[in-house]
């Protein structure tokens, strides 16, 4: 095979959003090259997992404003207002988009209309769902509409490594390892989008498939772009034990409840109007508390934690709506969620923060787009409310399809041909990788580094957080970091995991301190940050995006800076649910 595959547009990662970008731009003209390179074969994109809800107004006493505010105000005004305003305005046509695609949505039994549940933070129930098991039909239904498409070709289970890029900060292409193989390869084009989604597998515990590591992020950073709003992480409020699975937001939506071990219903002392559907870090929160206070159970495993009921609902509705996690009950927990309650507690879901990008999902560098959990537009401030995220994949997966489209097509029209691979970078690309990584024979067995690095994160940026706390966990991350981790015992060159592995543990490090590096710099209270020395939000000091530059190869750490936040007209208020 030749060692440089040339296309007009390169996405990297195939979920929700990589699939709607692959369509979006297929569709802009049949004869543009489109290649989704993913790690993973397409279906078990992490995506698939996404359960309870896609949020959009589609009923007629429901409205778009509503949605806008309720968005605004769970970001606990970081959101830039007018790409919340772009969300929910785009949100209506990308479910019935799906829909002429064949998703199936569930409907009302009145008339036979798409249904909507309730999720936590929103004025109206507005999550459109199917069953529990919204992802994997929403990505069944754009991998099926992908291969209608000849100019669409996908290369699974290829790991990219690099980008790379021409003299004037234009993208042209990755470096990337197929990994059946082991070849190492170039892949040239004029645009690129990254896809790549979120990187929660830096928790131990935590909702993310083992495959979610940041190696997308990573080679955003490594190549100079800014990562932003990296230290609002945000944790769900129910992930079963041990292993950490989702229990969807649609079973408190369709009526389950929280409870101590004293058969309370704690969430009225915290969220007197919405109880458990208030936002996320309002619930985690709360959750916390309980369990800090000493009202939680212990797991069979000795974990503090909590439980959620849904005994009431019946089997019938939660066979209808939440077959789903019933199933996941019964196999990884060994409860039927229907005869009782089960041990849940808030775990890792999803990262607020993402590759630095404007309105349109536009990195800094020419040709290149971020969508969906990857890619920080600055949609959900500093917290997600549930049922945005599948939106948003859709919704930039769209734009910044149709923008890299328009981009290819400008070039060519000016003449202008794909810019040559500078071939240093690929040098030091597989120096870095081969001589860096590969031959690497450290004398710390990678794998325990790694458990090490996602127990600390788990233990120093958690729900609450303290100065003491970070700074702590900052240190055991860079001394980690800086042992002789680099160790690969596979020497073989075909589906070597063991490889793959070590370089996704080399991104963990880098993120992690990025993390918490943004974490200590914010002296503030603000959605999913809760700081205990700074229990309030400060907008006079705060009110402003953090932004993480990599420092190059002999710096002490990532370089930081700010970004403003931008209003349309949602004034900030205290916010109470
Ligand atoms: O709870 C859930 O089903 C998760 C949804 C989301 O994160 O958007």
């Amino acid at each position: 095979m030749t060692d440089i595959i040339s296309y007009d547009i390169i996405i990297i990662g195939s979920g929700i959003a990589g699939l709607r970008a692959a369509i979006s731009a297929a569709s802009e003209d049949n004869k543009l090259k489109i290649a989704v390179i993913s790690k993973v074969q397409v279906m078990r994109s992490h995506s698939v997992s996404a359960e309870g809800g896609t949020a959009a107004v589609i009923q007629d006493d429901d409205n778009l404003e509503s949605h806008i505010y309720d968005t605004i105000k769970g970001s606990d005004y970081l959101a830039d207002q007018d790409v919340a305003e772009l969300l929910v305005k785009q949100m209506p046509f990308e479910i019935y988009q799906l829909e002429h695609w064949g998703m199936p949505w569930s409907r009302k039994k009145e008339d036979g209309r798409i249904a909507q549940r309730w999720f936590g933070g929103y004025s109206y129930p507005r999550a459109t769902y199917a069953q529990d098991r919204v992802g994997f039909f929403e990505m069944q239904t754009l991998y099926d509409t992908c291969l209608k498409y000849e100019n669409i070709d996908f290369f699974n289970e290829w790991f990219c490594t690099s980008i790379l890029t021409y003299y004037d900060n234009s993208f042209c292409g990755v470096t990337a390892i197929e990994m059946k193989t082991g070849e190492f390869i170039k892949f040239k084009a004029l645009a690129g989008i990254i896809c790549t989604g979120g990187a929660g597998r830096i928790y131990s515990f935590s909702t993310y498939a083992y495959s979610s590591t940041p190696d997308g992020l990573d080679m955003a950073y490594r190549a100079g772009l800014a990562l932003k709003d990296m230290e609002f992480v945000q944790f769900h409020p129910t992930g079963i034990l041990p292993s950490g699975i989702l229990i969807t937001e649609g079973a408190r939506g369709e009526g389950g409840y929280l409870i101590n071990n004293k058969g309370e219903r704690f969430m009225k002392k915290y969220a007197p109007n919405k109880l458990e559907l208030a936002s996320r870090d309002v619930v985690s929160r709360g959750m916390m508390k309980e369990i800090d206070e000493g009202r939680g159970f212990k797991s069979d495993g000795g974990v503090d934690c909590l439980k959620i009921d849904l005994t009431h609902l019946g089997i019938e509705k939660i066979q209808e709506r939440l077959g789903g996690i019933r199933e996941i009950g019964i196999k990884f927990s060994g409860v039927d969620i229907a005869e009782e309650p089960i041990q849940i507690r808030p775990v890792c879901h999803y990262m607020m923060g993402g590759i630095h990008t404007n309105i349109d999902g536009a990195t800094e560098m020419n040709g290149l787009w971020a969508a969906g959990e990857a890619a920080c537009n600055s949609v959900h401030g500093a917290n997600r409310l549930g049922a945005n995220s599948t939106g948003e994949c859709l919704v930039w997966g769209n734009i910044t399809g149709k923008l890299a489209a328009r981009y290819v097509l400008n070039r060519r029209n000016s003449g202008t041909s794909s810019p040559d691979i500078q071939q240093q970078q690929v040098i030091d690309e597989e120096k870095r990788i081969y001589d860096g990584i590969f031959r690497g024979r450290g004398q710390i067995n990678p794998y325990e580094a790694r458990m090490n690095l996602t127990d600390t994160m788990d233990s120093n940026a958690h729900v609450f957080r303290t100065e003491l706390g970070l700074a702590e966990g900052l240190k055991k991350v860079r001394e980690l970091m800086k042992s002789q981790w680099r160790h690969v015992d596979d020497t073989a060159r075909e589906y070597n995991t063991n490889f793959i592995n070590v370089m996704e543990l080399d991104s963990m490090f880098r993120i992690s301190e990025v993390i918490l590096l943004c974490a200590l710099n914010r002296h503030e209270s603000r959605g999913a940050h809760a700081m205990l020395e700074y229990p309030k939000r400060d907008d006079a000091n705060f009110m402003k995006h953090s932004l993480a530059y990599f420092g190059g190869p002999t710096r002490e750490g990532p370089k930081t800076d700010w970004f403003p936040v931008t209003f349309t007209h949602y004034k900030p208020e205290e916010r109470h649910y």
